[in-house]
């Protein structure tokens, strides 16, 4: 991969690149639509990443080619990066070069060439692993100093701000700041993170990510209007953020809203201490207790916060028909990813059974992805 990295490179740009980054993809274990309630999730990074040669340029062009976009080069100036003026994919990398800028640093051009294993459309944070990358190698490349938690924020203010996607920061947390073996236990208020063990394959499971092909779109409102019910809620309720209701006090916040709002107050409450409970669990090396807990989230989503679709509901239903330990959507909603964890020696008959069961339905074959829990985005040459 690095050799055809450094080959394209060359024969999109001429020469050499000065270096080879890469940022991974993510998957949330638990902890979903938290981030923008000020509360906690518990994502893992994936093996797959976006690859990106970088060279920078003293001339002040940004100049950008992907091997999955394909297409010319996109070469903009850097002095002339706002909000809007960049409508496709490289609205990400050049957003996070805006980005670096507004925040005071000093920095330039360069020229990126990108190649990545991160499906888009998947809800694994394929936006978030472009970004990261280039943070990454900004920071490199410029000699920012910055830490993997200052590259998060660049980035989330790069999709933000710039590429106009209102997604929260658990996504490029999880790029930055993983590493391996662990998950990321992120406190999104205090703006903190502890890397918590895990280690399916140590405890004999397995966590498979099935890709269900039905893209998501951030971007298309849904998401957005589920954040304005939150804050509508904690506006009725006179709270900063949801994360500051404790379950024992949902009974009575649920009597002051009205019926809409109860059920995604219900699930972001919920969630919140499933991510408490599941972290202790993997903390006492207990990996299998996270399948019902999946369980109860999967259900939260689609009945309380109306994430799931048919798709993602059948490969949940049959991923537990097939003996997983538990199984729910993960990611943003409304299609996108399921994970199921299940034990080593059931997960091939288990992958088969929900290929089997999308075929019936006369749905697209699922992707299956073993998960390991792998490292943030890091310079790999
Ligand atoms: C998307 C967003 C994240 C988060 C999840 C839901 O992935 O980018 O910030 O809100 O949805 O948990």
């Amino acid at each position: 991969m690095k050799d055809v990295l450094r080959t394209v490179f060359g024969s999109v740009f001429g020469g050499h690149p000065d270096g080879i980054w890469a940022a991974p993809g993510r998957v949330n274990l638990i902890g979903e639509h938290t981030d923008y309630n000020d509360g906690f999730a518990l994502p893992v990074a994936l093996a797959q990443t976006t690859r990106l040669a970088a060279r920078r340029r003293t001339d002040g062009r940004l100049r950008l080619h992907s091997a999955q976009a394909g297409g010319p080069v996109v070469d903009l100036a850097v002095a002339d990066l706002v909000p809007g003026a960049v409508t496709t994919w490289a609205a990400y990398p050049a957003g996070v070069v805006w980005a670096l800028g507004e925040a005071g640093h000093r920095i330039g051009g360069a020229d990126l060439h990108f190649d990545s294993t991160v499906p888009t459309g998947a809800g694994l944070s394929s936006s978030a692993a472009l970004e990261c990358a280039v943070a990454r190698a900004y920071d490199d490349l410029y000699g920012l100093g910055l830490g993997p938690p200052d590259l998060a924020r660049l980035a989330q203010r790069a999709e933000n701000a710039f590429a106009g996607v209102p997604c929260g920061i658990m996504d490029q947390m999880a790029s930055a700041c993983c590493v391996a073996g662990a998950a990321l236990h992120l406190d999104v208020r205090a703006g903190s993170y502890e890397h918590v063990p895990f280690d399916p394959g140590a405890a004999g499971l397995r966590l498979l990510v099935i890709d269900t092909r039905v893209t998501h779109d951030l971007g298309d409102g849904a998401y957005a209007a589920l954040r304005t019910g939150c804050e509508q809620a904690c506006a009725l309720l006179g709270l900063a953020a949801l994360r500051d209701l404790s379950p024992d006090h949902l009974p009575r916040a649920e009597r002051m809203l009205p019926a809409r709002l109860r059920p995604l107050v219900r699930h972001v409450v919920t969630e919140n201490a499933r991510v408490a409970e599941a972290v202790a669990h993997l903390e006492a090396g207990r990996v299998a207790e996270l399948g019902p807990i999946l369980n109860s989230a999967h259900a939260s989503l689609r009945d309380d916060y109306r994430i799931s679709c048919a798709e993602t509901d059948l490969a949940v239903d049959s991923a537990v028909a097939a003996g997983a330990l538990g199984a729910r959507i993960t990611g943003g909603g409304f299609g996108g990813s399921v994970i199921a964890l299940v034990a080593a020696d059931r997960a091939d008959a288990m992958g088969a059974a929900i290929t089997a069961a999308f075929r019936a339905a006369g749905y697209q074959v699922p992707h299956l992805i073993p998960v390991t829990a792998a490292s943030g985005a890091r310079r790999i040459e």
